[in-house]
């Protein structure tokens, strides 16, 4: 049996170590107000939503010390600018949002342990009750790194696990030991490797989930690789999902990069619909303004561009595999 929380499936014994920090991050009457207006604004099918965004993603940095070939950073942005955010202007915004979100997720592009304020910003938000998450590619960690993000209040971290073969493993071993002793206690923070599922053999992915378990991760899990950066498609890619014209994540959720834009989701690859600054404008003006409501009517109609290369509009739902699909299709031949 698996249960999702923030749309991951979990056994249940994982879920449990996420849901009482993340109940404990609702529990304030203007959150729990913001959720219900979330409710509401789902229920009577409102375009411009009364509700603010529960779930922030706030990228650190776009620096990075790797070069992944089926990554966007790579494939269409490599234009961009290249800058931290300042701990200044991750305050400013944690100001701006912290009230009625519930959740802050540490990156969008580039690695976030590149950026040298990490655990100051990890600590900031930990200290106004907000759920922390960090999606690292795990190669900066060490001993120190780990203990410093542990104190930090960091309470959930992915390490993005790319293994195509059984010597790779040996790198997020010593990552699991290191991540094991930093721990403050058998939840804090929650450690999740993300295996990227391309063309592995089943059995080579059981491998991984036994042995990375086995050396303290809290979960292990399988994420597909999304099929239009890779033309092959790999045994595990996803399939291709029906077209769809709504989705939720506009009315709950706002993504801001380095540089203080604002998008609507980490699936606008090439940054084409930017729709506010939050470093120069109110949030309440980047969220309810002109350029966030357009393109929440046009999701009513027609699809964006940019969401055409969405792998699902019920995203993480779709994107994960479970161990038990990987062993039954290994079954199956
Ligand atoms: C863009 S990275 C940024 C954070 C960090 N640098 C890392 O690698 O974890 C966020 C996540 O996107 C995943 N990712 C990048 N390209 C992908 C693709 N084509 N299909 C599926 N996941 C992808 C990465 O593996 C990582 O888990
Ligand atoms: S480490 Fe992360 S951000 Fe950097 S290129 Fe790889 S997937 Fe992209």
């Amino acid at each position: 049996m698996y249960l999702h929380v923030l749309n991951q499936p979990y056994r249940p014994r994982e879920a449990w170590k996420l849901v009482p920090a993340l109940v404990r991050s609702c529990l304030r009457p203007p959150r729990m107000a913001n959720w219900l207006r979330a409710l509401a604004d789902r229920l009577f099918k409102r375009t411009v939503p009364n509700a603010r965004p529960l779930y922030i993603m706030v990228e650190p940095t776009n620096h990075c010390n790797l070069n992944c070939a089926m990554c966007a950073r790579v494939l269409y942005q490599r234009d961009r600018p290249l800058q931290h955010m300042s701990l200044a202007q991750f305050q400013r915004i944690m100001d701006a949002v912290a009230k009625h979100a519930v959740v802050v997720l540490l990156w969008n592009y580039g690695e976030p342990l590149l950026c040298p304020d990490i655990c100051a910003m990890v600590a900031l938000a930990a200290k106004r009750r907000l759920f922390t998450v960090i999606t690292s590619n795990g190669l900066l960690l060490d001993d120190r790194l780990a203990r410093d993000l542990a104190d930090s209040g960091l309470h959930y971290l992915k390490v993005s696990t790319l293994v195509e073969k059984e010597a790779d493993l040996a790198r997020y071993v010593a990552i699991a030991d290191c991540l094991a002793k930093a721990k403050i206690n058998t939840t804090n923070p929650f450690v999740d490797f993300t295996v990227i599922a391309a063309d592995q053999t089943p059995e080579l992915l059981a491998h991984t989930d036994r042995l990375l378990r086995a050396h303290g991760a809290d979960s292990v899990s399988f994420r597909r690789l999304d099929q239009h950066f890779d033309k092959r498609p790999g045994r595990w890619a996803m399939p291709r999902q029906p077209q769809h014209s709504t989705c939720r994540r506009v009315f709950t959720s706002m993504v801001i990069n380095s540089n203080g834009e604002a998008f609507a989701c980490c699936y606008d690859l090439k940054l084409s619909r930017p729709l506010g600054n939050l470093l120069r404008q109110h949030m309440d003006d980047v969220w309810r303004g002109g350029a966030f409501n357009r393109l929440r009517l046009e999701m009513g109609e027609q699809l964006p561009p940019m969401c055409r290369t969405c792998p699902s509009p019920r995203y993480n739902h779709d994107v994960y595999l479970t161990i038990e699909e990987i062993e039954r299709h290994a079954a199956a031949g």
